[in-house]
């Protein structure tokens, strides 16, 4: 129904934005790919990549739960960090949410946490 529907929007990384429209509930990571938006996700939600790297944008940062300890530790080696940066795939929609703007870094690295520490750069 209307009420569930949350409309947010993506910028990708040569600055275009994208508007889409998700559900209460909807992962970020899995939205994106429903559009065909260059957020990789390359661990499939696992908190085991930094490829869903984003930065959320405005107030809307403040809007979300607080990342939990793995994630931190994630976001720590993303490249391109900044304070506003997430992990698409630990962001579920919410209607509070409406209006959201996640933007992709210019880019991400891909690596597993288990077994290849990346190299510290
Ligand atoms: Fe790997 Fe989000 S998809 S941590």
């Amino acid at each position: 129904s209307e009420d569930e529907v949350v409309n947010i929007v993506y910028i990708d990384k040569d600055g275009k934005e994208i508007k889409v429209r998700g559900k209460v509930g909807d992962n970020a990571l899995y939205l994106a790919h429903r559009y065909d938006i260059e957020m990789e996700g390359a661990c499939e939600a696992s908190l085991a990549c930094t490829t869903c790297h984003c930065y959320v944008l405005d107030d809307y940062f403040d809007k979300l739960p607080d990342p939990e300890e793995k994630e931190e530790d994630l976001l720590d080696m993303a490249p391109f960090l900044k304070e506003n940066s997430r992990l698409g795939c630990q962001i579920k929609l919410t209607k509070e949410l409406e209006g959201m703007k996640l933007q992709l870094p210019k880019a991400t690295r891909n690596f597993y946490v288990d077994g290849h520490k990346p190299k510290p750069h």
